[in-house]
This record gives C-alpha cells, sequence and structure tokens, in this order.
C-alpha cells in the first residue's frame, strides 16, 4: 500500500502543504519522482537511496514511485529528502508507526551517510503548520531553534534517519524540542557611530528625520567629508523592531537562508550595504530558485548605496517600482512571486568624477561633459523618490575638533524617534502601515492637511523649485514626519519649509 507522509514547500515566503506519496510494487528496478519537481528534488534520489543504505535499512529493489501533489506546485530544493525516504521505508516494511502521519510535517536535507542537513524557509513552514492545525514537525537538528519561534508546535530535532525511524518504531525516545528563552533575549544595541560624527548638522538633522518616519535620503559632496561615515550612523538611532516587524525581516532571512542557528530570531534593523558590482538579481530578488535580494534582506530596516552613480543604471532603474510599492515581483517561469521591501534607501555620491565640484577650497578638474554623464547615471524619476536631499560639504578645522556628541543627546534624539514612530503607527493602526513613508494619496489627504499660509509656501515650491507631483507628495510626507518629531498633530508652516529645503535639486538629469 501507498505511503503518505505530508511535507512542505516554499513559494517565495509562503509555505504550502505538500503531500508525499511512495508506492512500491514488483518490477525491475526503477527509482521515479513525479509531481512537478525541480533538478534539486531529482537528486534526491542520490541522497535516498544511500541515506536509507547508510543507515542500515534496505532499499526496494523493485520498482519504486513517488508522486509530490499537489501536481500543479513546482517543487524546489532539497528539503523533500527526508519525507521522500521515509515514504520509501514505511512503503517497503508495510509499516504504520504510531504518530499520526495525519497531523505530522517532515522536512529535512539527507547527506549521503543518513544525516540531516539544515534547509531554509523554515519559519514560515513553521507559521503555515501552525495555521493548519498541524501539530508536530519532524526536522533537522539546526532547524529547532527556528521553529520554536512559533508557539503550539511539537518540534522534533533529528540528527540522523535512522534516529526518526527508531522514534518512529519505539525504540527510541524523544521529547519534544524547549526553546532555550535566552536566544530570544533583546539585546541593547550600542551603535555609538552617531556621536562620533562631528559638525554635518544638516545631515544628521536629515538622518533623524528619515529614522523616525522611514524615508529616503541621499547625500552629495567631496570625497571624505564623511557621507559614508554618516549613513552608517542611522543605526545608533534606529529604533528597534517591533515583535511583528521581526517575524516580517526573520522570515525573509530564513528563505535566504541567512539565519544563525542558535540566534535565528532577527531582532536589530537590517543595514545592507551592497557593493556596486552587485547583479540586478542579487539586488533585486530572484534567480532559478527565486531568493530575496539585498532590497528584500533590507526590508524594515536600511538600504545604503554608496557611490550611487557607479551601479549600472537599469539595476538603479529597477529599484523604482519597489520603492513606491514596498514589494518587488520577481517573475519566473512557473509565475511571478513577491518578496516585500520596503526599505529606507540611503545613497551617497561625489557631486562630480574628481568630487570637488561643490567644494569651495579644491578646485574641481572635470570638464562640464564629463559632470553632465555622471550625473546623468541618476535618473530624474529615481532622484524624484529621494525624499531627503543634503549637501555634505568639508568640515572647517573647529568643527573636526569639536567634542563627540553626547551619549545624553543620542538618548534624547533616540526617544524622540521611537515616539514619533509610535505617533505614526497609531495614527495608521488598520492601515497595514507603520511609517509616514508608507501612505498613500488616501491617507495622505487625511493626515496631511495645510492651511493656506502653507498651501503659499507649497505652491512656491511647486512653481520655482520645481517639484514634481510626486515630489510634492514626498515633501507632505516628510513635513508630516518633522511635525510628529515635534509631537504636533497640525502640520505647521515651518514643518512644510523645512521639508521643502530637502528638495533643492544638487544633481541628476
Ligand atoms: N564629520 C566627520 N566626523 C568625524 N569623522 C569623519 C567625518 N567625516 C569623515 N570622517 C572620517 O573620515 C573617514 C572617511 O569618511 P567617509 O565617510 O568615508 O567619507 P566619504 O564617504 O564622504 O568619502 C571616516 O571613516 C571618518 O573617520
Ligand atoms: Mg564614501
Amino acid at each position: 500500500m501507498p505511503a503518505r507522509i505530508l511535507s512542505a514547500a516554499l513559494v517565495g515566503l509562503e509555505s504550502k502543504i505538500v503531500e508525499v506519496e511512495a508506492d512500491i510494487s514488483s518490477g525491475l528496478p526503477n527509482f521515479m519522482i513525479v509531481g512537478l519537481p525541480d533538478i534539486a528534488v531529482q537528486e534526491a534520489k542520490v541522497r535516498v537511496r544511500s541515506a536509507i543504505k547508510n543507515s542500515g535499512l534496505s532499499f526496494p529493489y523493485t520498482r519504486v514511485a513517488v508522486n509530490l501533489a499537489p501536481c500543479d506546485l513546482k517543487k524546489e530544493g532539497p528539503s523533500y529528502d527526508l519525507p521522500i525516504a521515509l515514504g520509501i521505508h514505511l512503503a517497503y516494511e508495510g509499516v504504520i508507526p504510531e504518530i499520526s502521519l495525519d497531523s505530522s510535517i517532515f522536512i529535512g536535507e539527507l547527506s549521503l551517510d543518513g544525516h540531516l542537513r539544515k534547509i531554509n524557509g523554515v519559519l514560515s513552514i513553521a507559521m503555515m503548520a501552525q495555521r493548519n492545525g498541524i501539530k508536530n514537525i519532524f526536522l533537522p537538528e539546526e532547524n529547532a531553534q527556528e521553529a520554536s519561534i512559533i508557539s503550539g508546535l511539537n518540534i522534533f530535532p533529528l540528527k540522523t534517519f535512522s534516529q526518526l525511524i527508531k522514534i518512529l518504531n519505539k525504540e527510541e525516545s524523544i521529547t519534544p524540542f524547549k526553546s532555550n528563552p535566552a536566544y530570544f533575549e533583546r539585546e541593547d544595541d550600542l551603535d555609538e557611530t552617531f556621536s562620533l560624527v562631528k559638525g554635518q548638522e544638516y545631515a544628521k538633522r536629515a538622518l533623524e528625520i528619515v529614522a523616525a518616519g522611514g524615508h529616503n535620503l541621499f547625500m552629495v559632496g567631496p570625497p571624505g567629508t564623511g557621507k559614508t561615515f554618516l549613513a552608517r550612523s542611522i543605526i545608533s538611532i534606529l529604533p528597534s523592531l517591533e515583535t511583528s516587524e521581526m517575524l516580517e525581516v526573520t522570515r525573509i532571512y530564513s528563505v535566504a537562508g541567512m539565519v544563525a542557528a542558535h540566534k535565528p530570531l532577527i531582532q536589530n534593523r537590517p543595514f545592507r550595504n551592497p557593493h556596486h558590482s552587485s547583479s540586478a538579481a542579487a539586488l533585486i530578488g530572484g534567480g532559478r530558485f527565486p531568493k530575496p535580494g539585498e532590497i528584500s534582506l533590507s526590508h524594515r530596516g536600511v538600504l545604503f548605496l554608496d557611490e550611487l552613480p557607479e551601479f549600472p543604471r537599469a539595476v538603479l532603474e529597477s529599484l523604482r517600482q519597489p520603492l513606491e510599492d514596498g514589494v518587488v515581483t520577481v517573475s519566473r517561469v512557473a509565475g511571478s512571486i513577491q518578496f516585500p521591501a520596503r526599505f529606507i534607501l540611503i545613497a551617497a555620491a561625489n557631486p562630480c568624477p574628481c568630487g570637488f565640484l561643490s567644494d569651495p577650497k579644491q578646485v574641481c578638474r572635470c570638464t562640464p561633459h564629463q559632470v553632465l554623464r555622471y550625473q546623468k547615471r541618476i535618473s530624474g524619476p529615481l532622484l524624484d523618490r529621494m525624499d531627503l536631499q543634503v549637501e555634505v560639504p568639508r568640515l572647517d578645522f573647529a568643527k573636526l575638533t569639536q567634542e563627540n556628541v553626547s551619549r545624553e543627546e543620542i538618548a534624547r534624539i533616540k526617544d524622540k524617534i521611537k515616539r514619533a514612530r509610535q505617533i505614526q503607527t497609531a495614527r495608521l493602526l488598520g492601515k497595514g502601515m507603520l511609517e509616514n513613508s508608507e501612505m498613500n494619496h488616501k491617507e495622505i489627504s487625511q493626515f496631511c492637511a495645510v492651511d493656506s499660509e502653507g498651501k503659499a509656501i507649497l505652491k512656491k515650491a511647486v512653481e520655482q523649485i520645481p517639484l514634481s507631483a510626486r515630489a510634492y507628495y514626498r515633501v507632505l510626507k516628510v513635513a508630516r514626519t518633522i511635525a510628529d518629531l515635534d509631537q504636533e498633530e497640525k502640520l505647521k508652516t515651518n514643518h512644510l519649509a523645512e521639508a521643502i529645503q530637502y528638495r533643492i535639486k544638487q544633481m541628476g538629469d
């Protein structure tokens, strides 16, 4: 009789139940896997056969048929090794284990000697199991801590395939995994970079607004003025993730295979800094077995693109849609999938190839044509999405020898940002949004009402800078954040004026 084992598939960040059926029948030795398996699943044949044999069990010398249902769902990756091996063993031996196979999920990659290797996406699988009322998950030992993030499941960590068979035969006992609460304790983030940045008050204020409302920032200035340093320092003032955000972020890292086995929950806001030689797929996501790219790994955190004009223009252009929607759509043969990508974009650039165009002390050696070509690498539409654009000038000696920013001052800024975020979250409650930067037209008209004086300032900006319609709405969102930092319910003229001053264009085509 065929054996039927439950397992799980990953589709983007989502998981779905997969039934693994195994049947043994007489005939010439043959091993077939059907049900839309990809190459890695086909290769399971080699691993499963060796793992079963090397576990001291016998592999049938007849026809072995394995079906992965539903058939229309593409099965990818090596996580089906364990349920396939178990299905074949149970069908061949004709045993029925005492645990309920209908409420247990089996996942894991097998090595040739029968050991289990960790797999990706376990958090998504555990969430799906909980939703579907599955009671037990049998998985590789290294994935146990991650699965235990989700409560209410019996998690059974396995070292080897033979251990699983002994457990099912009641030759070995096992108690469900108890997670170590120490692994989930909050670490206090003590990054001090912000305190070391001298001068650059204008850029630091911009960073404060960016951290409070989740807006994008573009810094332009000569080399060595602290642009890279400033960008990194945002870590010191960003509040840590809320619990729901931790799960969102960890799920992405889990699918990308980037969580630590012993400390799987990601608690701090990500800060990603991809090099300009990164491929479009690495940045945006994709591949044959689609993985989240840098923009998704920056979800709820920061994506820092240093030396922005050095990135290939096509790569930069592909950022436009995710910057607008907060999600990225990765297309592939079997339909497209979406990954979240709600990040703060911080970009830095020199004003020209030599870097000294805006420097009062050093002469720029670039020709006007070179400057134009360099600046044209960043398109207008991308620049439009940079909510705050600041110049980072050379520091004079007095500023360089300034005292560091005190701990108390940083604590005060951090506290202000935290409170501004709380105001936003409360205001946007029920809309599926957390930060001002996420607001759409509807929320903007609801929460960014401007009086006649404010309208006059905005009119001037739209006509003189000039501001595009998109930039106009972005200015309103930034003004909302500035008002929230002041804990003001109404948008005042000073909030609007400050938001507009960050839109004075410095480069781009
Ligand atoms: N405002 C500043 N305050 C303190 N140190 C600075 C500042 N600006 C630059 N530095 C120092 O100079 C180094 C180079 O700065 P960097 O951020 O790489 O400049 P840029 O990216 O603008 O070329 C930094 O690592 C830091 O040590
Ligand atoms: Mg730099």
